[in-house]
């Protein structure tokens, strides 16, 4: 032992290794949101504002009662503090964190969308989210002048919606309605509504982790003069754990700490006759998805990353895989896992420790996952690993709805 790992030993500090540090320095800083091609909107500043609208926009739901930040509150990591999120009714799945969102290449626990525009398209036709649909979306915004004129702004084309022979209440694809629109006036609501999806996704981009105690530490490591004190005794026994014996790095890795893919931890599923399909589900989705990265309302069907898309191929193990998830900022997203079922960070470390109540649907679930067997002691110091992931909120500005001022636009009349 070397006299360095010695007074560590002796102050209770693990030793990290070579290996542990630079694993470390493969997590932070977080790099800025990757570019997304197929969005030509993304960093248009006035697009920006345009989706911070309506983002807090509870108009662009049915109800008029709930809007994106009901169910992303900006003080919870933009999560909800729920198991299950609920909007015009409860739904399936846990709310995921929006911070570092645009780092993803799949959206939604089983991804599928493969762009942040498309995916924030689904929640507003979604009828257990804001239950709207496209043309009456359209409408609110036609309606709200300050709307308009952003939608104006952002080079939008607005049909003539007030128009209700040609672009009935309630209009999206699946009704009757929508059916005996003549496809010049669908193509145009769609186009329009394409625009609100980019804008909204031009928002979320901003929306980043934030600089945690974590991030301080290895700030000081780069800077070669490492200072454990950025990090509590405990967080950094926890981070060696989590970097070697625990294994986690195998699919919690990167910008987000998550490999972005896709697995199957076994969890026994809640209703075992109606097993979640998981990415297997999401997957046929992204295929019908007539938003995708390679399709006609892509801004670059042909680059790299609508390849991807298109090319991406699913096995049997996919069944019941969810995305691994983000876990920057992770003891602010409680309740865990897609269906919300772990309240604390305590009992999703219990899980890994024994993996009791796995049950495998078939032979492909994920073998990388063995129980830890760690001490409590331990299984305390991964945890506070997990809480030094905490970063600082994001601009206060982004986390409430933007003044909204300016001249208005007079409503064409009907
Ligand atoms: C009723 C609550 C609710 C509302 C309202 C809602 N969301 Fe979500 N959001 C969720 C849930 C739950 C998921 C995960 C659903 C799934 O994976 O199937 C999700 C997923 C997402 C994701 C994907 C995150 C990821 O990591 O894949 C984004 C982005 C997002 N929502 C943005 C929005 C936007 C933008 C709006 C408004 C247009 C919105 N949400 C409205 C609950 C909500
Ligand atoms: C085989 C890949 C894999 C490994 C290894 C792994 N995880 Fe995960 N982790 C996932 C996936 C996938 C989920 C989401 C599972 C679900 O909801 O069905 C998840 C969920 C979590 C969550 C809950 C996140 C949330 O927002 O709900 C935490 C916390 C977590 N993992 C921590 C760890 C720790 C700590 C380790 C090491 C002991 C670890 N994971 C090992 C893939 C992995």
């Amino acid at each position: 032992m070397t006299p360095l790992i010695l007074i560590m030993a002796i102050a209770g500090v693990a030793p990290i290794d070579d290996a542990a540090l630079r694993f470390a320095k493969s997590l932070s800083p977080v790099p800025s949101s990757p570019v997304d091609p197929t969005n030509a909107l993304e960093s248009d500043p006035q697009a920006a504002l345009l989706g911070h609208m309506l983002f807090f926009d509870t108009g662009l739901s049915r109800s008029g009662e709930t809007s994106c930040a009901t169910c992303h509150v900006p003080a919870k990591a933009f999560t909800d503090g729920v198991p299950l999120a609920r909007g015009a009714a409860e739904g399936h799945f846990n709310t995921p964190t929006l911070l570092g969102v645009a780092h993803n290449r799949w959206f939604f626990w089983d991804g599928r969308a493969d762009s942040l525009w498309s995916q924030a398209l689904v929640p507003i036709e979604h009828q257990l989210e804001l239950d709207n649909s496209r043309t009456d979306a359209l409408r609110h915004i036609a309606s709200t002048p300050a709307l308009k004129k952003q939608f104006i702004a952002v080079g939008g084309t607005m049909p003539d919606v007030f128009d209700l022979e040609r672009f009935p209440i309630g209009a999206k694809p699946g009704t009757d309605t929508w059916n005996a629109m003549t496809p010049e006036d669908q193509n145009a609501v769609t186009a329009a509504y394409v625009l609100l999806g980019k804008a909204i996704a031009s928002f979320e981009r901003q929306l980043s982790p934030g600089e945690s105690d974590f991030d301080r530490w290895v700030a000081s490591i780069n800077a070669n003069q490492r200072d454990d004190n950025l990090m509590t005794p405990a967080a950094l026994r926890g981070f060696a754990l989590f970097a070697n014996e625990a294994g986690c790095g195998q699919c919690h890795f990167g910008a987000t700490i998550s490999d972005l893919e896709f697995h199957d931890l076994a969890l026994a599923p809640t209703d075992p006759a109606n097993p979640p399909p998981g990415r297997g589900g999401g997957y046929a989705m992204l295929r019908a998805n007539e938003f995708r990265s390679d399709g006609i309302w892509s801004d670059a069907p042909e680059s790299r990353k609508a390849r991807r898309a298109a090319n991406a191929r699913i096995g049997p193990e996919h069944w019941g895989a969810f995305r691994t998830p983000s876990l920057r900022n992770i003891a602010l997203t409680a309740p865990y896992m897609h269906d919300g079922r772990f309240e604390t960070l305590a009992e999703v470390l219990a899980f890994y420790n024994t993996l009791e109540g796995q049950i495998r649907r078939h032979h492909h679930a994920e073998d990388v996952l063995k129980p830890l067997d760690f001490s409590d002691s331990e299984l305390r110091d991964l945890e506070a690993f997990l809480i030094s992931l905490t970063g600082e909120p994001p601009r206060p500005e982004l986390c409430q709805p933007p003044p909204i001022g300016g001249t208005q636009v007079e409503i064409p009349a009907e």
